[in-house]
């Protein structure tokens, strides 16, 4: 479906004759958008928009988000009822190709993921090259990147066959490498995959299981862990999925631009904010710390921020945070945990956050990084892993988005512009005359 035209917006240079009409598009949900696209031509005028807050730069038909009402929809499904009823590979069959599976189809699309599970042997060296202490999205970085040298079969992005594996191979590989990623830098074997088990389960079984001892999967952490890889899988044209579309629109491999957006999404105003949440936690020690460090955020010389707090889009509740809040606790009562200390001081945080002026007047509420730290600690998961945890979710929003891009006759390189504020042209001044 693209989208329709609803209109027109007449644009007028202030204090000139200069002025240009342009055409107002319509999607199937949220605002009209104005296309600018003939603007330069008419006007002469660029736009401007740091941080694009306002501008539209793809037509998708994935992800939608009503960051006023707190809605979150995939292909048109709300992400509570996602999350409630389905499991991560019917999200990933969904976001990939528009509709639910029947039960013919999910279970081909099963077995195409876990045709691909394995990693080329020679791939397994590639994590002897890094220091014991990297940090595993640094793993993740140069292993995803690295695939492209060992798919050579599936680069030619113009072939719809090749796009398709490449896409089976990125989702049921990046398992794996995570979890590989982990056991190295614990000192621990890699385990191979085990297409026995679910996606989810199988992953908690390769980053949690050792070949000394059997493997006991436990049903309700594999679940909250499929939920939280469904809650992560596609967010429309966030950072790091823009870095993807960005990236791709070069025409480059898959492999490499889904290693650029991994790399985007380590930054803590992204995905490295469910770290940073952890790590927030513990540098405050304790409840009564809480007011002093709100005061430090509210005050803007500190560029303290409340990690977990706040949304580019939502201007409500984050609807994952909301599920996730749930799962928190469900996870926590399986384990028997009845006084986690940083769940305690979460909740406190969350509850003095969303009575202060500061945080109600920007509309600032907890996100999907709030809770998910918590959840993942009190899975064993330790704090480094919690972002490339999101990248495993991810892949396939990344993915789908990439595959989309590619598929749309009217995609051409992005290429943003800029207002220059530099010098004026000048002369080049030999160093001997130099004052
Ligand atoms: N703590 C304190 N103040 C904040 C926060 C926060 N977490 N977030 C925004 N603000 C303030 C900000 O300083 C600004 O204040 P003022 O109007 O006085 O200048 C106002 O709220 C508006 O914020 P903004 O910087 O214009 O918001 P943004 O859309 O540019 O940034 C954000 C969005 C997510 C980067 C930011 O809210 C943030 O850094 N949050 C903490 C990091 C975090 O939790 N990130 C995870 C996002 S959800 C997962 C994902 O999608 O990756």
């Amino acid at each position: 479906m693209t989208s329709k035209a609803t209109g027109s917006i007449t644009v007028t240079v202030e204090g000139s004759n200069k002025s240009t009409t342009l055409p107002l598009l319509g999607g199937t949900l949220g605002p009209q958008v104005a296309d600018i696209r003939k603007l330069y031509g008419d006007l002469g005028i660029f736009t401007y928009d740091p941080g694009y807050g306002a501008t539209a730069s793809c037509e998708s038909t994935i992800t939608y988000i009503d960051g006023d009402e707190g809605v979150l929809l995939y292909r048109g499904y709300p992400i509570e009822q996602l999350a409630e009823n389905s499991d991560f590979l019917e999200v990933c069959y969904l976001l990939l190709n528009g509709e639910l599976p029947t039960n013919g189809e999910y279970k081909a699309f099963h077995k195409g993921v876990t045709y691909h599970t394995m990693l080329h042997e020679q791939l397994r060296r590639f994590y002897d090259g890094f220091r014991r202490d990297a940090h595993p999205m640094a793993i993740m970085c140069g292993v995803v990147g690295a695939m492209a040298a060992f798919y050579h079969d599936n680069l030619d992005i113009n072939d719809a066959e090749q796009r398709r594996i490449a896409a089976f191979r990125l989702i049921a590989k990046v398992p794996t490498i995570a979890a590989w990623a982990y056991k190295y830098s614990i000192g621990q074997p890699f385990l191979y995959p085990r297409n026995d088990l679910g996606y989810a389960e199988n992953f908690l079984y390769m980053l949690n299981g050792v070949p000394a001892e059997e493997y006991v999967n436990n049903p309700i952490l594999s679940r909250a862990m499929d939920r939280i890889l469904i809650l992560h899988a596609d967010h429309e044209q966030n950072a790091s999925t823009s870095t993807v579309r960005l990236a791709g629109s070069t025409g480059a491999n898959p492999f490499a631009c889904i290693a650029a957006g991994i790399a985007a999404l380590w930054g803590p105003a992204h995905g490295g904010a469910n770290e940073a949440v952890l790590k927030m936690l513990a540098e405050i020690g304790s409840p009564e710390n809480i007011p002093q460090f709100i005061s430090e955020v509210k005050d803007k010389n500190s560029h303290t921020k409340l990690m977990g707090f706040g949304h580019r889009v939502y201007k409500n509740f984050d609807p994952r945070a909301k599920i996730m809040k749930e799962t928190c606790h469900e996870v926590l009562a399986e384990l028997g945990i009845k006084d986690e200390p940083l769940l305690d001081m979460a909740m406190e945080m969350e509850r003095i956050a969303l009575s202060d002026d500061y945080f109600i007047q920007r509309k600032l509420y907890p996100n999907v990084d709030f809770y998910s730290g918590i959840i993942l600690k009190a899975m064993g998961i330790p704090t480094s892993m919690f972002t490339v945890l999101f990248a495993v979710a991810r892949t396939v929003g990344w993915v789908s988005q990439w595959k989309e891009l590619i598929e749309d006759p009217s995609q051409r390189i992005g290429r943003p512009r800029q207002i220059y504020t530099g010098a004026a042209a000048r002369d080049f001044v030999p160093v001997d005359k130099r004052g």
